[in-house]
C-alpha cells in the first residue's frame, strides 16, 4: 500500500514529474524497427513520457527522432516528407537531417542562416529490433545497455509489442507476481501440455500450485524475486523456482530465461509493453515459429488489433473499457474458460486496465504473495528518490549481460540465489535506502 502522494509520484512520467526525470536518465525504446520499416518512408508519430516526436528514416536507412513540432512556427512534421537525408517541413520547407542539423531554409535569402540554428533531435541507437532513444540531459547520457538478445540476427529473435491503455506501473506489477499465472491463466497454462512451445513446457508445472513461496532482494540493477513452487510428481516431491529481474527504469527478465520484457510509458495511461523472445540455437524469428509462439500469448497482429492492442485500434471502439467488459466473453465463462478471455496476452490487459488508468494503491490490500510488488514499489521510489536528490540513476554501474531471469529444480537444502550467480548486491549506499 502507498499513499496518494507515493503513487502519483511513482506513476506520473511527464515533464517537471519525479518519476518522468528518472526515466529521462535511461535509454529507453521510443518504437520498434518493424514500424519505421523503409528507408524514405513516411514519418511516424512517437509519444513518449507525454512528449510528442517524430520518427522518420532517411533514404540511406538512418533514423531520426525529432520533436514533432517544426522548430520553425510549429507545424507538425508528421506532414513533413523524407527527401533524400532529410525531413523537410511541408509548411515553409525547412529541411532537418537525424540529427537536427538545418540542411535548406528556402524561404530565407540568406544562405548562411541555416548554419546559425539546430533543430532538437534525441540520440537514436537501433538495436534488438527496437528503435532507443535517451530524452535526459545530453551532459548525463549513460552507457548504451547491451542485452544479449541484441547480439542475435532477427532469425533468432521474435519482438511484439501490445499498446496498453494504464499506467506502466500496473504492467510491471503483473510481471513480478508469480502467484497470478496459476490462477488468471489457468486455462491457457492447462492447455500448454498440448504445445510443443518452449514457452509452454517451461510454464506448464505452474498449474498446479497457487500459492508460491515468494523471497526478493535488492540487486545492483533493481531486484530479483524467486517464486518456489512444491511440486508432487511421480519421482516424488520437489521443488521449482523461479527467478525474475527487475532492471531499472522499466525492464523485467522473465523467468523463462528467453524473453525480456520492456514497459514503456506513452504517457501516464498508456504504455508500450514490449516483449523480445531470443535463442541463439533456433531461428525462432522465422516462419512457422514466430507466428506460433505469438498467436500462443496472443500477441500475433490479428489477436492485438481485435483486443483494441495497437496504435491504430486503442483510440476506437476496440480499446479495452468497462463498455466492453475487457473483452470478456461470459458465454466462453459458462463453458468452463476460467476467464473467458482470449489468451494470456488478453487476460493480464484486462486485469491491469480495469483497475484504472491510474490504479488507487492506497486503496490496496497487499498479501505474502505480494511482496515483490512491494518490493517493486519501494525500488521504483527509491529511483525517483535518487535522481531528485543528485545520485547516481539505480542500475547505472549494473552489466547487463550478468542479469538473468531463470528456472529451475533445486535440489534439497539448494539456495535459490545459486540459479542467479552473476546478479550483485547493491552498493552499499542504495543498500541502506529504507525498503519496505
Ligand atoms: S513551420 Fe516548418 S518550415 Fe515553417
Ligand atoms: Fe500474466
Amino acid at each position: 500500500m502507498l499513499t496518494q502522494a507515493e503513487n502519483e509520484l511513482m506513476c506520473r512520467v511527464g515533464p517537471g514529474s519525479g518519476m518522468g526525470a528518472a526515466l529521462r536518465r535511461y535509454w529507453l525504446p521510443a518504437l520498434a524497427s518493424s514500424e519505421l520499416p523503409e528507408p524514405g518512408g513516411d514519418p511516424v508519430h512517437v509519444e513518449l513520457l507525454g512528449e510528442h516526436f517524430v520518427a522518420f528514416r532517411d533514404e540511406e536507412g538512418r533514423v531520426g527522432l525529432l520533436n514533432e513540432a517544426c522548430c520553425h512556427r510549429g507545424a507538425s512534421l508528421l506532414l513533413g516528407r523524407v527527401e533524400g537525408c532529410g525531413l523537410r517541413c511541408i509548411y515553409h520547407g525547412w529541411k532537418f537531417a537525424v540529427d537536427g542539423k538545418v540542411l535548406e531554409t528556402p524561404n530565407v535569402p540568406d544562405a548562411r542562416f541555416k548554419d546559425r540554428i539546430r533543430a532538437k533531435a534525441w540520440p537514436v541507437r537501433e538495436a534488438g529490433g527496437l528503435i532507443w532513444t535517451y530524452l535526459g540531459p545530453t551532459e548525463l547520457q549513460p552507457s548504451f545497455p547491451e542485452w544479449p538478445w541484441m547480439e542475435v540476427t532477427d532469425a533468432h529473435r521474435i519482438n511484439a509489442m501490445a499498446l496498453v491503455p494504464c499506467n506502466f506501473v500496473q504492467i510491471m506489477e503483473g510481471l513480478v507476481d508469480s502467484s497470478h499465472l496459476s490462477v488468471l491463466h489457468i486455462t491457457p497454462l492447462s492447455q500448454a501440455d498440448k504445445s510443443e512451445l518452449d514457452f509452454a513446457r517451461k510454464t506448464e508445472h505452474m498449474a498446479f500450485d497457487a500459492a508460491p513461496r515468494i523471497e526478493a532482494e535488492l540487486t545492483d540493477f533493481g531486484f530479483h524475486y524467486v517464486a518456489m513452487r512444491d511440486i508432487e510428481g511421480p519421482e516424488g516431491h520437489r521443488i521449482e523456482a523461479r527467478v525474475a529481474a527487475f532492471i531499472a527504469p522499466c525492464f523485467i527478465n522473465n523467468p523463462n530465461g528467453d524473453l525480456f520484457f520492456a514497459c514503456v510509458p506513452v504517457n501516464d495511461e498508456v504504455t508500450r509493453f514490449y516483449h523480445v523472445w531470443w535463442n541463439s540455437e533456433r531461428p525462432i524469428g522465422e516462419e512457422p515459429l514466430r507466428s506460433q509462439q505469438l498467436k500462443f500469448v496472443g500477441l500475433d497482429d490479428e489477436a492485438l488489433a481485435r483486443h483494441g492492442l495497437t496504435p491504430g485500434t486503442i483510440d476506437g471502439p476496440l480499446r479495452p473499457s468497462r463498455e466492453n467488459r475487457w473483452h470478456q466473453d461470459r458465454e466462453l465463462v459458462r463453458k468452463g474458460h476460467f476467464t473467458g478471455i482470449f489468451s494470456f496476452t488478453e487476460e493480464d490487459v484486462a486485469v491491469s486496465v480495469s483497475g484504472g488508468a491510474i490504479r488507487d494503491r492506497s486503496k490496496e490490500m497487499l498479501c505474502i504473495a505480494d511482496h515483490a510488488i512491494g518490493r517493486l514499489y519501494r525500488v521504483l521510489l527509491n529511483m525517483a528518490k535518487r535522481v531528485a536528490e543528485g545520485a547516481e540513476p539505480l542500475a547505472s554501474k549494473a552489466n547487463t549481460r550478468d542479469i538473468r531471469g531463470t528456472h529451475g529444480t533445486l535440489a534439497p537444502n539448494q539456495n535459490w540465489r545459486t540459479l542467479v550467480p552473476t546478479h550483485r548486491p547493491p552498493s552499499a549506499a542504495a543498500a541502506s535506502e529504507p525498503v519496505a
